[in-house]
C-alpha cells in the first residue's frame, strides 16, 4: 500500500465514521471531503487530512481526489446521488485513483430494478463504474442493525408494540461494523473479493421473533402487532419515498437473505442480532443513567 491518502466520502456520516475509524486505527493516512470541516475535525481529531467541499461543488470533488490512492464511494439517498456519485468515480478515475469501493443499496433494492429509486440510482453508478477502467467493488449491504433495528428497539424501550406489516416476513440484518471491516479490508486488500458483494448478517430474522428476543432480553412481554403499509403522501421528498419503498419490499420478504461474504472476507462470522440487541440495551441503560 502506497502513502497515497485513501478518500472518503460520506466521512462524518454513520457508516463513513467507521471506516475512517478503522483506517486510522491502522496507521493509514486518510482524507475525508465534508461540508463540515469543523465536525469532521472534531470527530477525527488531526491524524487525519480535511479536504473542505461539497459534492454539488464538482472543483472541490476534483481537488479532493487529486494525489489520492483509494476512494471509499458513500453519499446519502437524495435525488442527486447517482448524478453526485458518477462525477465524484469521474473525478477519481481523472485523478489515477486506483481503486474505487462504493457502498452501494441493499441487493433487494437494486434487484429487479424498478421497485426502489434509491436501488435503481444505485445500480446507475453501479454500471457507470463498470465503464470505467479504475479498479471497482460495489458493497450492497442487507438493512443496518444500527439503522432500523436500533429505530425498533427504541420505539419498544418508550412502550409501544413492535409494528410490523408481515409478522412473519424477516430480514438478515448486518451490523454496521462488518459493513466498515469489510468496507476497509477491500480498500487495503491487495485485490478486490469481486464486483458485487452482497452482505448480510449471520441470519434472517421475522419481526415475530425479534418480539421474542426482546420479550427475553427485557424480560417482560413485548407485543407484536400487525400495521399495514403506508404509502408515501405525494409530496414526501425522496428519502421518505424510499423508506416507503423498503417497507413495502421487506414485507414481502425480500430482505430475508443471507449469505456468507462477510465470514469469507473478514475469517468470522458477523455480529447477531441477539449480540446487538444486548449490547443496544446495556447502552441504552448506561444513558439513562
Ligand atoms: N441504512 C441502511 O440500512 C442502508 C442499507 C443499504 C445501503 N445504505 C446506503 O448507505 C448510504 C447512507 O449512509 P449513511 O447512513 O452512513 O449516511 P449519512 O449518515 O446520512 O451521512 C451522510 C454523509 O454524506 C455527506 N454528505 C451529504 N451531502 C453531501 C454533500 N452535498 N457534499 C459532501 N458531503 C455530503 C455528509 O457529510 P458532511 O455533512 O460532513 O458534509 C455525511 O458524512 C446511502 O447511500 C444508502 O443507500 C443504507
Amino acid at each position: 500500500m502506497s502513502v497515497s491518502p485513501i478518500l472518503v466520502t460520506g466521512a462524518t456520516g454513520r457508516l463513513g465514521r467507521l471506516v475512517v475509524e478503522r483506517l486510522v486505527a491502522l496507521r493509514q493516512p486518510v482524507r475525508v471531503l465534508t461540508r463540515r470541516p469543523d465536525a469532521a475535525r472534531k470527530l477525527f481529531g488531526s491524524g487525519i487530512e480535511i479536504a473542505a467541499g461539497d459534492f454539488a461543488d464538482r472543483a472541490s470533488v476534483e481537488a479532493a481526489s487529486r494525489g489520492a490512492g483509494r476512494l471509499l464511494l458513500l453519499s446519502p439517498i437524495s435525488q442527486t446521488l447517482a448524478s453526485d456519485q458518477i462525477a465524484i468515480a469521474n473525478a477519481a478515475a481523472a485523478a489515477g485513483i486506483g481503486r474505487i469501493v462504493k457502498i452501494s443499496g441493499s441487493d433487494w433494492t437494486i434487484e429487479p430494478s424498478g421497485n426502489s429509486i434509491s436501488g435503481d440510482a444505485h445500480a446507475n453508478v453501479e454500471r457507470h463504474l463498470r465503464t470505467l477502467a479504475t479498479e471497482h467493488v460495489s458493497l450492497r449491504p442487507n438493512a443496518w442493525m444500527q439503522v432500523s433495528l436500533a429505530t425498533t428497539i427504541n420505539q419498544v424501550l418508550a412502550g409501544n408494540p413492535l409494528f410490523a406489516a408481515n409478522p412473519e416476513a424477516g430480514i438478515g440484518y448486518i451490523d454496521a461494523r462488518d459493513i466498515a471491516d469489510v468496507a476497509t479490508h477491500q480498500l487495503l486488500a491487495d485485490k478486490v473479493a469481486g464486483q458485487t458483494l452482497k452482505l448480510t448478517g449471520p441470519s434472517v430474522v421475522t419481526a415475530r421473533q425479534l418480539a421474542a428476543l426482546l420479550s427475553v432480553a427485557l424480560k417482560r412481554p413485548v407485543a407484536l402487532r400487525e400495521k399495514p403499509l403506508v404509502a408515501a403522501p405525494a409530496d414526501a421528498d425522496i428519502e421518505h419515498c424510499a423508506v416507503a419503498q423498503f417497507a413495502a419490499l421487506i414485507a414481502a420478504g425480500r430482505a430475508a437473505t443471507t449469505t456468507e461474504v462477510v465470514a469469507t472476507i473478514l475469517g468470522r462470522l458477523p455480529r447477531s442480532v441477539k449480540a446487538f440487541i444486548s449490547e443496544h440495551l446495556a447502552a441504552e441503560a448506561a444513558l439513562a443513567g
